[in-house]
């Protein structure tokens, strides 16, 4: 199902009180706001999740989310999280494949196919990530790019799986650099992922993918970006970490 979605992926950031601070002032500027086809979700860091989570409870339409989790269901991976750890704790959202961790933790497509599956066998919803840096961008292959990140990690699942996923575009030199893409430049590339989308899993689903841009997202530039029509919200880094940001991105819609 094709859903309005504002994710905010707070990575590194924020200590437990903090991060508590900034989800009540989110909740309390959100409830009763959001209509029925959006949904907020909230990614802190996994020790912040459960407390950040009980504060959300009850604000419809609010989510929770992990930045992470392993592809091994358990055993001796010192300092890694599964999946089923995240299920038993009533986490609804967990990103997987974001630029960072490919980048300093050089996690692979192949890598990335697995934690995909491992988090819809347990009942996460993955926000995979995909995007090109700006050398790929500037030698013109970032459409190929972006199409073996997908081909790579989730042509393999079933309909059903699929029909699960969400996607995040992220392009590398956009990320925390101030720099967003245009509106054209988004609304292409997600255009493209959709199509690439349609030849592998079908029209339907393909046109019920819900596909979020990262990157710079901010209260100035939200808007135009979601009123894209291939865009379907924002997985917003830096901006989310300031209430007022990001409830202004919410409400851009
Ligand atoms: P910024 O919004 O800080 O550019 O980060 C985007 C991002 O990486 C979200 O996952």
């Amino acid at each position: 199902m094709r859903y309005k979605i504002v994710a905010g992926n707070w990575k590194m950031n924020k200590t437990l009180e903090e991060g508590k601070e900034l989800a009540n002032a989110i909740s309390h500027n959100l409830s009763g706001k959001i209509p029925s086809d959006q949904k907020v979700v909230l990614c802190p860091p996994f020790v912040h999740l459960l407390a950040i989570k009980e504060i959300i409870n009850p604000v419809d339409n609010v989510f929770i989310g992990a930045q992470n989790c392993y592809s091994k269901t358990s055993g001796a991976y010192t300092g890694e999280v599964s999946a089923p750890m995240l299920q038993s704790a009533g986490i609804d959202y967990v990103i997987i494949g974001h630029s960072e961790r490919r980048g300093y933790f050089n996690e692979t497509n192949a890598e990335l196919g697995e934690k995909v599956k491992m988090a819809l066998a347990h009942d996460l919803t993955p926000i995979f990530c995909c995007g090109e840096s700006l050398e790929i961008r500037e030698n013109g292959t970032h459409f190929d790019y972006v199409k073996q990140q997908l081909q790579e990690s989730i042509f393999s699942l079933t309909g059903e799986d699929f029909s699960q996923l969400v996607i995040a575009y992220e392009p590398i030199w956009a990320i925390g650099t101030g720099k967003t893409a245009s509106t054209q430049q988004a609304q292409e590339m997600h255009q493209r992922i959709r199509n690439d989308l349609e030849v592998q899993f079908g029209k339907d689903l393909a046109g019920d993918c819900t596909i979020l841009y990262g990157g710079s997202c901010n209260p100035g530039n939200a808007q135009e970006l979601f009123a894209c029509p291939d865009v379907d919200g924002g997985l917003i880094g830096g901006a989310s970490l300031k209430a007022d940001d990001f409830v202004a991105i919410v409400n851009s819609y």
